[in-house]
């Protein structure tokens, strides 16, 4: 494969592209899209409601057209149709906690020497407060409100009548399995103040009669019960091979006999470790805010799971588009009481040849 940037245009090219992010930041910042609305703005007039220079949202507004999130003609300016939804904080379909979190980010990651130099996350001696927890898990509710239907419309659970969502944040996942399995009872595990936000989020669902949650750091406690499908998704990335390698095994404890482990997270599928790129970059983030996470090879990941009693180890498809990462999705079993005896008649078998 041929490297993305090999020349010096393509260098200068990739360190200038924080322009753009840039300019939409500052949209959001001022709250322009909210601003908006679904009305046309001279921009004279708008520049007043917003108490900013003229030239300077002149100039703004100008590039924020031609990314194609305002539509402009002569001075006068409209939201275009992402603007007038997911980011006007008077839509239903806002998408504010998820956009709030991603402009955090962008001074976090001005601090990316910080960890580089130390290995330690940013403010790693800072608690995680009950308020970030809170917020995180509402963001996670706005990043994956559109994709977990069409996610779980991909992953046919067949008979199976439970399903944990572990470490399920907001619950987003969980409901839509729920939607889409009339018969199944789900429990979002994860610890307790995420699980507030998941109790706030459920309460609008008709689902919800159907949802339990289980409080708990998995890290430290055995997850109680025994269910037919453990959805894992977007927690491996956070801990190390060691802490990774536990979790699965306290995983496959709680599955019951051919039960389904179904693991979701940025992996990487060369053999260096390199690709996809979405998947690489992660990593940074995870160097940035945990203490060991990272972005994992499927064939380590396989591996740990092998080590964990896992078998038909594969991935799972998911059509282009809908897909949260790239070849994101595999899936683990636990042996069914069946193959179990197989494999200790065969086992006997061999004895009785051996003797
Ligand atoms: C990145 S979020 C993913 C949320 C959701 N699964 C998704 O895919 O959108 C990771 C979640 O795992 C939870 N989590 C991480 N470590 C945990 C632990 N040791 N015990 C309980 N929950 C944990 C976090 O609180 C957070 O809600």
């Amino acid at each position: 494969m041929r490297p993305r940037i090999a020349t010096f245009r393509e260098f200068r090219d990739a360190i200038s592209a924080y322009r753009l992010p840039r300019v939409l930041l500052a949209a959001l910042e001022l709250d322009l899209f909210t601003v908006i609305g679904d009305r046309s703005w001279m921009l004279t007039t708008l520049a007043k409601k917003l108490k900013v220079s003229e030239r300077g949202l002149n100039i703004l507004c100008r590039n924020l057209a031609s990314a194609g999130v305002l539509h402009k003609q002569g001075s006068v300016y409209r939201n275009s149709q992402l603007g007038a939804t997911a980011l006007n904080a008077n839509h239903p379909a806002y998408r504010g906690d998820y956009l709030n979190l991603i402009r955090s980010h962008w001074t976090d990651w001005i601090r990316l020497m910080e960890p580089i130099r130390s290995g330690l996350p940013l403010d790693h001696d800072v608690p995680d407060s009950l308020d970030f927890r809170r917020r995180f898990t509402r963001a996670m509710h706005h990043r994956t409100l559109e994709m977990a239907p069409a996610i779980t419309a991909q992953l046919p659970l067949g008979h199976a009548q439970t399903l944990l969502d572990l470490g399920g944040g907001p619950g987003t996942y969980a409901l839509a399995f729920l939607a889409q399995n009339p018969r199944l009872r789900a429990a979002v595990c994860d610890r307790e103040a995420a699980l507030e936000v998941a109790k706030e989020i459920a309460s609008t669902h008709k689902a919800s009669r159907r949802l339990s949650y289980v409080p708990l750091d998995f890290t430290k406690d055995p997850i109680p019960g025994t269910y037919d499908v453990i959805w894992y998704s977007n927690v491996l990335h956070m801990y190390s091979p060691k802490e990774n390698q536990a979790i699965f095994r306290r995983a496959r404890a709680a599955l019951r006999p051919g039960g389904r482990f179904i693991i979701q997270d940025a992996f990487l599928c060369d053999r260096e470790g390199l690709y996809p790129t979405e998947a690489s970059l992660f990593a940074i983030s995870m160097l940035l805010f945990t203490e060991r996470g990272n972005t994992y090879t499927v064939s380590e990941t396989a591996k740990w799971l092998k080590q964990a009693g896992f078998v038909s180890i594969k991935p799972v498809p998911i059509r282009k588009g809908t897909e949260d990462w790239e070849e994101g999705i595999w899936e683990a079993s636990v042996p069914s009481l069946r193959s179990g005896m197989i494999a200790s008649q065969k086992g006997s078998s061999k004895n009785r040849t051996a003797r």
